[in-house]
């Protein structure tokens, strides 16, 4: 249960059983140069053990140097990353991820995301296009190579269109979420459907922080508004992938068990007209990949 957490390394369970701290630390849009590798590694001594990284941000290699450099167990930190649009089908898949194994340094991924689903905008076997990519999903999860599986900018039909043919249902999908931005319906139907909510840019990317409805609410709590941001996304069992460059920053986003949101603020914050949201929906996924075989 999200109200029984009490920090950032407690965990939930996915639907194959494997634990995920309930806290990610977000590397989107994180330079290289050593950037990400000095935020990775300065996360992880923040108390951060989930990385969240993608193919397509290029800090793969960055990740795995910060987590080696932090010194934490592989076992104890749990790293994500995404499969990118380019790569779609089954054997292009599979190269993929080997592709990301290769450039993090691991022998194996414990979440592995579609990034982006294929859609009809894209091709007329968008739906074929996805479950050959999943079936490299499930082959590579049967190798052991990745510990679990779901999706990412997923909505309901594009679910059901996998369920078709999926052998193992994907147990995440990670979705655009913050105040401003909740896709409330889109959440609730994947949490009723046993599937893991993630939050990407649960801060809004930033553009949430100024709103004065939030602002008001965190005053009352004495935290600041990143802080009601990740709150309330624990609140409604998503789990809220933060990031800032500045450590000070990366231990307070964490700082959110010692206060509780009351419904009336959850209503208030859920109510809020949209703002921040990144203008980016599934139906205008990238479509530079119609490959499908
Ligand atoms: P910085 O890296 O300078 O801290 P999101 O997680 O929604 O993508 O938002 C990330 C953005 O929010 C980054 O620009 C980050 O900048 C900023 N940010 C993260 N945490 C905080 C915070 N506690 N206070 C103010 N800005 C923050």
């Amino acid at each position: 249960m999200m109200n029984d957490l009490t920090n950032l390394c407690d965990t939930l369970t996915l639907a194959n059983g494997v634990k995920i701290p309930c806290i990610g630390y977000g590397t989107w849009q994180t330079p290289n140069g050593g950037v990400t590798r000095r935020c990775v590694k300065d996360a992880l001594a923040a108390g951060y053990r989930h990385i969240d990284t993608a193919f397509v941000y290029g800090n793969e290699a960055e990740v795995g140097e910060g987590l080696r450099d932090s010194g934490a167990a592989r076992e104890d930190v749990f790293i994500t990353t995404k499969h990118w649009v380019t790569e779609r089908g089954y054997e292009k898949t599979l190269a993929a991820i080997d592709t990301s194994l290769q450039l993090l340094g691991l022998d194996y991924i414990d979440l592995y995301l579609v990034h982006w689903p294929c859609v009809a905008k894209v091709t007329d076997r968008w739906q074929e296009v996805n479950a050959e990519t999943w079936r490299g999903f499930e082959t590579a999860y049967r190798a052991g190579k990745l510990r679990a599986v779901g999706v990412s900018n997923y909505q309901q039909k594009h679910i059901e269109a996998l369920w078709q043919t999926a052998e193992i249902k994907p147990m995440v999908n990670q979705l655009e979420f913050h105040p401003g931005y909740t896709q409330l319906d889109n959440v609730t139907w994947m949490q009723s459907n046993g599937i893991l909510v993630e939050a990407w840019s649960p801060l809004g990317s930033g553009a949430v922080l100024q709103n004065g409805t939030l602002a008001a609410i965190a005053a009352k709590y004495h935290k600041s508004v990143a802080q009601l941001c990740v709150r309330f996304a624990l609140q409604l069992g998503v789990l809220p992938l933060p990031k800032s460059t500045a450590p000070e920053r990366m231990a307070a986003n964490a700082d959110v068990f010692g206060f509780e949101i009351s419904p009336e603020d959850m209503a208030a914050i859920a109510d809020l007209p949209r703002t921040g949201f990144s203008g980016f929906l599934p139906e205008d996924a990238p479509a530079d990949a119609l490959a499908g075989d």
